[in-house]
């Protein structure tokens, strides 16, 4: 486990409220957040617990994460929905292409060595169980924007992630007030987490059409696109909703690099960007 490295912050952190009781990830004026994606990817393998350290490392308390389910139902931390980019499963597995995380145990996955194509320095880094990758967010005091990637291809996992979150003490008081999303591209995904556990914030990715908005904002707290898709109109749409906790929907965009996300969100008036 990594030593704390307190006081170490040159993003905007420094500047920016960590959240309130019963705000979302932005709490009040300020610059805009920063939410490191899929940990500091950057700096580190994505998804890793690496990439958690290298984001606590520079101050990002918000980390965002993609998870997917294994053959045997174990939560794992992964964007792609197959192992080849981002593990050496190719050379443990060689028989197996697609190499589709579905279709791969847990005890299969634990195996691969998920850091070597980043960098030698992280060799022998492992797909984090969702479990593992909870716990190291809890240590270092982070906050989890959590996507729930390609849904349809893990029929039920809202209730497992649900189920995760409740037995790693996620859902408890403190945790729902301020250190936990649960966003997905996939609307009916996001709208079955609302309906399990209607205290947790939720996000919808993408840029719904203007006249989809009002529906969504009946279980949506946050609605985040790409960068290059946002238009003033739409965001002054997205703000003058109120979400499912009685607040103005929030933006959080994606898509652009750190310095350019961080001006285009304070010129935007949007509460923080994912990169
Ligand atoms: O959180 C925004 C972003 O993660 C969505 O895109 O493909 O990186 O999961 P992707
Ligand atoms: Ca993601």
């Amino acid at each position: 486990m990594k030593p704390a490295a307190a006081g170490v912050a040159f993003i905007a952190m420094a500047t920016v409220p960590l959240s309130a009781p019963g705000t979302g990830p932005r709490a009040g004026a300020g610059a805009p957040l920063v939410i490191a994606h899929r940990g500091a990817s950057r700096y580190a393998p994505e998804n890793t617990l690496a990439a958690v350290d290298a984001a606590y490392d520079r101050g990002l308390t918000w980390v965002e994460n993609d998870v997917q389910r294994t053959k045997d139902g174990q939560l794992v931390v992964l964007h792609d929905t197959t192992l080849e980019r981002t593990t050496d499963v190719e050379k443990i597995f060689p028989g197996r292409a697609p190499w589709r995380v579905r279709d791969f145990t847990a005890a299969e996955i634990s195996r691969l060595d998920a850091g070597s194509w980043f960098g030698p320095r992280f060799a022998g880094e492992r797909v984090p169980t969702l479990a593992d990758y909870l716990r190291r967010l809890d240590h270092n005091d982070q906050r989890l924007l959590l996507e729930i990637k390609s849904p349809k291809s893990y029929p039920g996992i809202e209730a497992g992630v649900v189920r995760e979150l409740r037995r790693r003490g996620w859902l408890d008081r403190a945790h729902v007030r301020s250190r936990l999303v649960v966003q997905s591209f996939c609307v009916k995904c996001v709208k079955a987490v609302h309906g399990l556990v209607p205290q947790v914030r939720t996000g919808i990715l993408g840029s719904p059409r203007l006249a989809e908005l009002a529906r969504y904002a009946r279980f949506a707290d946050e609605i985040n696109p790409r960068m290059s898709a946002l238009s003033s109109r739409w965001i002054k749409a997205v703000h003058r909703l109120r979400g499912p906790h009685g607040r103005p929907l929030e933006v959080y965009a994606w898509g652009v690099g750190k310095n350019t996300g961080v001006r285009e969100a304070r010129a935007r008036g949007i509460e923080g960007v994912i990169t």
